[in-house]
């Protein structure tokens, strides 16, 4: 099987190309990180696993469309897209101008429509195939950055666009919703913030953040023959973080 994933350079992307790998999959890199990537990949093949890197930033639909086109190459076909390449900027609606709210939707919404295009005839030539989008449970309350959580909610319709037009031709898509999980993307807030994190494992019912690799678990699964009927679905992997108020409900016990 061969896999594409997005902003794998580090973080949960990197967690679901390796998840790929354990499972025997070769797996094509593309992240805007060209050092990141490549040294993932120098350290990836220096062990035998059969990783290729391509540089784009995924806002760049030109550069997206080369990249694609090189790791399709290097792969020799194409089953399986995760999108997960991501990013954050501007806390709270006062603090988001027009450049701002365009960034966020770029990064976080076009990006994965200009990846899921290049990459589509190459998909459909197999029978089955899968894209997995990595959104977040911001798509789904309100905790902060405003445009971010609006590019991560089109998502969701991105995907069942997706899992609706081309069911036919044998390629389902799914979205995967993660809580907070620790990665380099929380670097700048700890910074800020030393206590973030312990403050942020109480508002988890069972009072831990996630790990990369249970994002990248879920993301297997709905790329698995095992979800073969599982098609535009939204799946949270949040620890119960909006299945309700946890913390309202101690206060009132
Ligand atoms: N960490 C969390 O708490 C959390 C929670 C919910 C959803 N997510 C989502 O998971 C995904 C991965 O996040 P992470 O925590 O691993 O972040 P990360 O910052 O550790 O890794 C993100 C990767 O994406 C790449 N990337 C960012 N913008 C890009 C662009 N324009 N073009 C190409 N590559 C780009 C980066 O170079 C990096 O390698 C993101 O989509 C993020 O929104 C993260």
């Amino acid at each position: 099987m061969a896999v594409v994933v997005t902003g794998a350079s580090k973080g949960i992307g990197s967690a679901i190309a390796e998840r790929f790998l354990r499972e025997g999959a070769r797996v094509g890199i593309m992240d805007a990180d060209v050092a990141a990537g490549q040294a993932y990949a120098q350290a990836c093949a220096s062990e035998g696993k059969p990783v290729f890197f391509a540089a784009a930033d995924i806002t760049d639909p030109g550069a997206v469309k080369a990249a694609a086109a090189d790791l399709v190459g290097a792969l020799g076909g194409l089953q399986v897209l995760v999108n997960c390449a991501g990013a954050v900027r501007g806390e709270s609606l006062e603090e988001t101008n027009d450049e701002t709210w365009r960034w966020n939707v770029d990064v976080n919404l076009n990006g994965a429509f200009s990846v899921s295009r290049a990459v589509l005839p190459q998909l459909l030539t197999n029978k089955r195939s899968a894209i997995v989008n990595v959104s977040s449970v911001n798509a789904l309350m309100t905790i902060g950055v405003p445009a971010y959580s609006a590019a991560k909610a089109g998502m969701l319709a991105l995907t069942r666009s997706f899992a609706t037009e081309y069911a036919s031709r044998g390629l389902r898509a799914n979205a995967v919703l993660p809580g907070t999980i620790r990665t380099s993307a929380w670097d700048d807030r700890i910074e800020k913030n030393p206590g973030v994190m312990e403050k942020m494992n109480a508002w988890y019912p069972g009072g831990a953040v996630g790990r990369p690799e249970d994002v990248a678990a879920a993301v297997a699964f709905l790329a698995s023959e095992e979800a073969a009927f599982i098609n535009g679905s939204s799946l949270v992997v949040d620890g119960g973080l909006t299945s309700g108020h946890h913390r309202m409900i101690q206060d009132f016990l």
